[in-house]
């Protein structure tokens, strides 16, 4: 949560800044603000609201600002203290010496922020990270990176932060614990932030910080040592990153661009991966010997939100198609549980991201326990990969609309890949393996059916836009689907929905039902679909709208409901990925259809670096 700019160097830097923050606004939006030095003396604006807010207080102070060569900013996803102008970052020490931006949780805050009070600092924020600014100003003595070391190792919890200090009109400390930050290196000047697509319009040359390195950056200079202060060397990566990726190219939202970005976003997720030969998966990034591989007896999938859905799913496929034991955690749970890890166990880290704070903890706990931890994550680069050592990368391209969409149906194929590789290395047949190959090829094609058919999703979505309440009910690896489409609803359109197990509904929630809480039951013709006819009837009993997703013409379904969805015929194994794409188009139109910020919808941000 929060996204962290800043920039040293010879350029204009407040649009550099500005812009910066926009890629980042997906991280939290609730406020912005900047610092910069100039002319010796720090300048801060700050605003409640969105980076465009910012821009048009900074409006008539750019030929003031022009003169500018260092400066930091922030847009905000508030933890502590209300989202308004005084908590916004940057915050000042009281000598307006030093500005910090700060990205993460102080959990030891309140102990910190006591002493600091009785020692005489006054407080402008009731934020956590402004203690650091007082922390960085007692221990100043001409030396930024040792005062800020000495702060840092005075924090219990997690930052991603950056310092300038107002006699240092060329220098930025940065240091990072659990929050990213990256360093773009460019000719003659240097950037930092939370995540490359703030520094991708810049540079192609980044460095990711590990946790408990800090660095002094200038235009011409990276020192990076570790908060002890010895030096540490960390490799220049090059980023392979199409800007354009990164804007809306025509469409109304990145969510809509990225909803409709699936089908090759999953032929780059297959792309290479397909052995036919064997039968099999080609996934080296795993990097497991087939004798490595025979030895793993259970699989513990860790992830949260879309991704946990997607990991629910590849449940189904391991016991389906290897015969593996496998469980799905929420992830904020697994290290907290002390969940029973044997040295056989695969530890599957999902995320997006790769910087979810709770999934990141989950690998952390494996690797601890002596689990084999692998990811399958979006971000290149991102901890979450870097720490596992191996797993498997999705080349999505980047997801910028708040709610997961691509990542989902990647994670899930990606998941089906690694199904068919564990399968062929014990119980599946050639043959079978043969089967699956040509079902994943058929994935992407399988999407754009259903694109093709979004203006009728697009009308079945506006007759439901004014419900207050709505469920999702699924049978099978289309019960994860149902949970999906709850998620994707609440999040975008704030209409109250909940994705329950068909079966499930009559032992309680089917109270709630009536003429105005529609029903929306994943009905295609796949095992399980009579007992969801049967559970459609008893939603139709209590009067609820159904709206069923069916395969093409089935008849049986829709001579029954009020509304279909058409998903093309696939096999129940792929099922979930064109019924979540439906799924996705539905909350889509109907969010559209009430006039939600859909990109950026309301107390959310995309990556979750808190707990
Ligand atoms: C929902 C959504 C979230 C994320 C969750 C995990 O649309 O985006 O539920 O799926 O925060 O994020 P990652 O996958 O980045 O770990």
């Amino acid at each position: 949560m929060c996204g962290i700019i800043g920039y040293t160097g010879n350029r204009e830097l407040i649009n550099i800044l500005t812009d910066g923050l926009k890629r980042l606004e997906y991280r939290g939006y609730d406020s912005a603000g900047l610092a910069v030095v100039n002319n010796q003396q720090l300048q801060v604006f700050k605003t409640k609201g969105k980076v465009k807010a910012l821009e048009e207080r900074l409006h008539d102070h750019l030929q003031l600002l022009s003169t500018a060569s260092v400066g930091i900013a922030h847009t905000r996803w508030a933890t502590h203290g209300e989202p308004n102008e005084a908590n916004a970052h940057p915050h000042l020490d009281n000598a307006g010496h030093f500005a910090v931006v700060h990205n993460g949780i102080i959990d030891n805050f309140a102990e910190l922020r006591n002493r600091l009070l009785d020692q005489g600092c006054r407080f402008a924020s009731e934020t956590d990270s402004e203690v650091l600014a007082h922390l960085v100003a007692q221990y100043y003595d001409g030396n930024l990176l040792e005062a800020v070391a000495s702060a840092l190792k005075q924090v219990k919890g997690t930052f991603g932060i950056a310092v300038i200090a107002r006699d240092l009109p060329q220098t930025i400390v940065t240091a990072r614990r659990g929050s990213p930050i990256v360093i773009g290196v460019g000719a003659g000047e240097t950037l930092i932030a939370s995540d490359v697509t703030a520094l991708a319009a810049h540079t192609d040359r980044v460095i990711y910080l590990n946790d408990d390195d800090i660095a002094l950056v200038t235009p011409e200079t990276i020192d990076i040592r570790s908060l002890e202060n010895v030096p540490v060397s960390r490799e220049i990566a090059a980023l392979d990153w199409d800007i354009s990726a990164a804007e809306k190219n025509g469409y109304d939202h990145f969510m809509l661009k990225e909803i409709f970005e699936q089908p090759q976003a999953v032929s780059n997720t297959i792309r290479g991966r397909l052995d036919f030969r064997t039968a099999t998966a080609a996934l080296s990034g795993l990097n497991l010997t087939p004798r490595e591989l025979a030895m793993i007896n259970r699989i513990v999938i860790a992830a949260c939100g879309t991704s946990m859905h997607a990991g629910m799913v590849g449940e189904y496929y391991f016991e389906d198609i290897v015969g593996i034991s496998t469980e799905v955690e929420q992830a904020a749970e697994f290290r907290y549980r002390n969940p029973i890890i044997e040295p056989h166990t695969l530890v599957l880290a999902i995320s997006q991201s790769g910087e979810t704070a709770d999934t990141l903890a989950a690998v952390r706990e494996g690797l601890n326990k002596g689990a084999v931890v692998a990811a399958i994550c979006n971000v290149v680069g991102a901890t979450i990969p870097r720490e596992s050592n191996r797993g498997i990368y999705l080349h999505a391209g980047p997801e910028i609309g708040v709610a997961s969409t691509k990542a989902f149906t990647c994670q899930v194929t990606a998941l089906l890949l690694t199904a068919l590789l564990f399968g062929r290395n014990r119980r599946l047949s050639q043959t079978a393996g043969l089967e699956l190959i040509e079902e994943i090829q058929q994935i992407p094609t399988l999407i754009q059916q259903v694109l093709d058919h979004a203006d009728k999703i697009e009308i079945i979505a506006k007759k439901y836009a004014d419900a207050k309440d709505c469920f999702f009910i699924g049978r099978g690896n289309l019960y994860p689907a149902a949970l999906e489409g709850a998620l994707k609803l609440k999040e975008i359109s704030y209409i109250h929905a909940e994705g329950y197990h068909a079966a499930e509904l009559k032992h309680g929630p089917i109270a709630l039902l009536d003429k105005g809480v529609p029903v929306i039951a994943l009905a295609n013709d796949v095992p399980g679909k009579e007992k969801i006819l049967s559970n459609i009837q008893e939603c139709l009993a209590r009067k609820s709208p159904v709206i069923a997703t069916a395969t093409n013409n089935d008849t049986s379904v829709s001579h029954l409901v009020h509304d279909v969805i058409t998903i093309p015929s696939c096999s129940a194994f792929v099922a979930p990925i064109p019924t979540v794409v439906a799924l996705q188009l539905f909350s889509y139109y109907v969010a559209k259809e009430r006039g939600c910020e859909i990109d950026q919808p309301r107390n959310l941000a995309k990556s979750v670096t808190v707990e």
